[in-house]
């Protein structure tokens, strides 16, 4: 039974700071105790390198990080080996398009849309630079959901890949992935996915959706920072020419300067990882699955509504994604500059995200590119949502802009 009065307890800034709105969980989201216990742990009874040591409390630190290969397997429906530890998307995205620039060439084609995080855009910038590959906009409505009969349309023998978020970061549009890797896969295309805001709130199945590439941030389902995941199917992995070199992925190297790589994932894993992190990843993916995915996304859907039924009722207000059933509520006060706006909803203990939200080209879909996004989860409340809305249908001019002077 899902309660949140309950989950609420886990989490020690909801306890530490109970007057507290956080409706940041876009940007990053709470952790519970079970996470920071579990970082303590390593800390306090096991710190040790890991695939380094031969005692005891390093091969303990060496089991507890593989063991976590497989809690995500679990988690995503893949196989432990597919999972390579990164510090974040934004490393795993710079890392898939280092390996495909070796496999694209000049007027081959990648597909993103205008929604994309800066993350899954820049990386495919730079190939447009330097490999003089196309970058094609996949068509999408006003409230960033693609438009299949348009995706279908952007294909031709060019298209190499399509790189697309699960769940917008600003609109919180849930693209229709199965069907997108279906018609990419007919073209020989690789579809990759950004999983950042789907990941901790639904279930992310890579069966289901058949891609090749799928990333996430631990941070944004209640792990620690510093710490996310690259899946990629086995052979592909295998294929792909790892960005970083160093100790820890190499089985051996020779004065000749010849270099043995281990296998996927380890290939991909240079240097020290993050391993208290990874470790605090996997406490938090079992912490989650205990409450179960399927009920986080239905609190979330259901506290989505009331939310909206509440917000669209102010008149001083102008919702950008009143159509889509979960993510972020995205807004602004009209008149009123959005950092102004989130400085007195700040001012009033409630925290939001204003500005462009690192979708710096989204402004062609939404007409703007300042807004207040207002991200709920899974332990946030109608209590909270009530006082929110109360905040929101304060703000004017005059109370916004003199907040920080
Ligand atoms: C959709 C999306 N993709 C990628 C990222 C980048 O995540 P990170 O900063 O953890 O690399 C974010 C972060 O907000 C995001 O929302």
């Amino acid at each position: 039974m899902f309660d949140v009065k309950k989950i609420r307890k886990d989490f020690p800034m909801i306890t530490n700071h109970p007057e507290m709105i956080y409706f940041d969980n876009g940007a990053t989201t709470y952790k519970p105790q079970c996470v920071i216990d579990a970082v303590k742990d390593f800390y306090e009874n096991y710190t040790s390198n890991v695939e380094r040591g031969d005692y005891p409390t390093a091969i303990k630190a060496d089991r507890t990080y593989d063991q976590v290969r497989e809690i995500i397997a679990e988690l995503i429906n893949c196989e432990p080996r597919e999972v390579a530890f990164f510090a974040n998307i934004t490393a795993a995205m710079n890392q898939i398009a280092f390996s495909l620039s070796y496999d694209l060439k000049e007027g081959d084609t990648v597909l993103i849309s205008e929604a994309e995080h800066a993350s899954n855009v820049l990386p495919w910038f730079r190939l447009k630079q330097e490999k003089k590959i196309n970058i094609r906009y996949i068509p999408l409505d006003k409230q960033g959901n693609v438009d299949l009969e348009g995706y279908a349309k952007c294909f031709d023998d060019t298209v190499k890949a399509v790189s697309v978020a699960y769940v917008g970061n600003v609109l919180g549009a849930v693209q229709p992935i199965r069907e997108m890797s279906e018609i990419a896969h007919r073209y020989d295309a690789l579809m990759i996915v950004d999983a950042a805001q789907a990941i901790g709130h639904r279930k992310v199945d890579i069966k289901e959706f058949d891609c090749d590439l799928l990333c996430f941030s631990s941070h944004k389902m209640c792990g620690p920072d510093g710490a996310g995941v690259l899946y990629g199917r086995y052979e592909l992995l295998k294929k792909m020419k790892p960005l970083l070199l160093g100790g820890g992925m190499n089985a051996r190297f020779a004065d000749d300067g010849s270099v043995i790589l281990k296998d996927p994932p380890h290939c991909f894993e240079a240097g020290t990882p993050n391993i208290e992190g990874v470790i605090g990843l996997g406490t938090a993916a079992k912490y989650l699955m205990n409450i179960g995915l399927n009920e986080i996304h239905e609190y979330e859907v259901d506290l989505r509504k009331y939310f909206l039924d509440k917000m669209i009722r102010l008149d001083n207000i102008e919702i950008y994604n009143p159509d889509n059933i979960s993510g972020p509520l995205t807004f602004n006060v009209k008149g009123v500059f959005a950092q102004d706006a989130a400085g007195y909803l700040a001012a009033n203990n409630a925290c939001v995200r204003s500005g462009n939200h690192c979708a710096k080209i989204l402004h062609n879909v939404i007409g703007t590119d300042q807004s207040i996004r207002a991200s709920i989860y899974f332990y946030n409340t109608r209590e909270e949502v009530d006082r929110f809305c109360e905040l929101v249908a304060q703000i004017d001019l005059e109370n916004a802009v003199n907040i920080f002077i």
